[in-house]
């Protein structure tokens, strides 16, 4: 595993919204502050109808894990989970097996304090502060070595995350550290924020996100594909999540946004 410097832990910060609870006040969620309320309210002055964009992304991470059931995956390590409700990943899981286990990974410590209690009685589920910028912190955790086994395949979910990692952190050489500690056969799952398509709309949320705890950096889609690396790209490919693998009854003509990219791709 490459060593990179240790990022100093993150403090609890009330006064600045956050990405977790930006999220969880779009989702309809009942984790969030007034300041990631008005916040909220904000962007969707300046970019009408975006909440889209978010529950299009929650809706991508219940398709791809839907997928991943459905090849046999049961262990799944999702970074910067935000906190887990509605419909995340163990949710997701629950309905089809009761044979998983999924390790929650966040930096954020109220995101932490608020998701664990929510994971109460379910054993198959653990939530860990760590971040994913440092990999050994995260895949030696003891709750990681304790739940999930790297000598099985593994769903590496890397959603709306590592458009939070600014290019001095090297997001490329970090998605490569993860995808070398997976076996053959597990897959990566991805989606980023990207420019591609509505650059004004990418840089209108860049800029509101430059207020927040967690400032946003938006990369073209051919970056967002490289994330993949030698990974075998399950059809449809890279893609606008509303175009990946659709609900039936889910029209990406609908969509007034394409921000986010991804897709789902398995190691070889
Ligand atoms: C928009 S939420 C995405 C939630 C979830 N992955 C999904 O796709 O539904 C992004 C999350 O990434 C977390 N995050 C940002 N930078 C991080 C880092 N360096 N390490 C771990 N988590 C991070 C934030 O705290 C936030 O909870």
């Amino acid at each position: 595993m490459v060593d990179t410097p240790t990022p100093a832990s993150r403090e609890m910060d009330i006064d600045r919204p956050c990405a977790a609870r930006i999220y969880d006040a779009f989702l309809g969620g009942g984790h969030n502050l007034g300041s990631e309320r008005s916040f909220a309210e904000r962007l969707e002055r300046a970019l009408p109808g975006v909440g889209e964009v978010y529950r299009e992304n929650r809706a991508f991470v219940r398709r791809a894990v839907e997928f991943l059931l459905a090849r046999g995956v049961r262990q799944f390590l999702d970074l910067g989970s935000g906190i887990p409700t509605i419909g995340h990943v163990h949710e997701v899981a629950r309905r089809r097996t009761r044979d998983f286990r999924v390790l929650y990974v966040d930096n954020e410590p109220l995101t932490v304090a608020h998701s664990r209690p929510l994971l109460a009685g379910e054993p198959r589920a653990e939530f860990i502060q760590a971040d994913c910028r440092d990999p050994k912190s995260v895949l030696h955790a003891p709750e990681a070595v304790e739940l999930i086994d790297l000598d099985e395949p593994v769903g590496l979910l890397m959603t709306a995350v590592f458009h939070f990692v600014p290019d001095s952190d090297d997001p490329l050489g970090l998605a490569g550290t993860y995808r070398d500690a997976l076996v053959p056969g597990s897959y990566l799952v991805v989606s980023h924020l990207t420019d591609s398509h509505d650059p004004d709309a990418a840089r209108t949320l860049a800029t509101l996100y430059q207020e927040t705890a967690d400032p946003l950096y938006p990369r073209d889609a051919a970056w967002v594909a490289s994330l993949f690396g030698d990974f075998q790209v399950m059809p449809p490919g890279p893609t606008y999540l509303s175009r990946w693998r659709p609900d039936p009854d889910q029209s990406a003509a609908q969509h007034r946004y394409h921000l986010l990219y991804g897709g789902v791709a398995r190691k070889p």
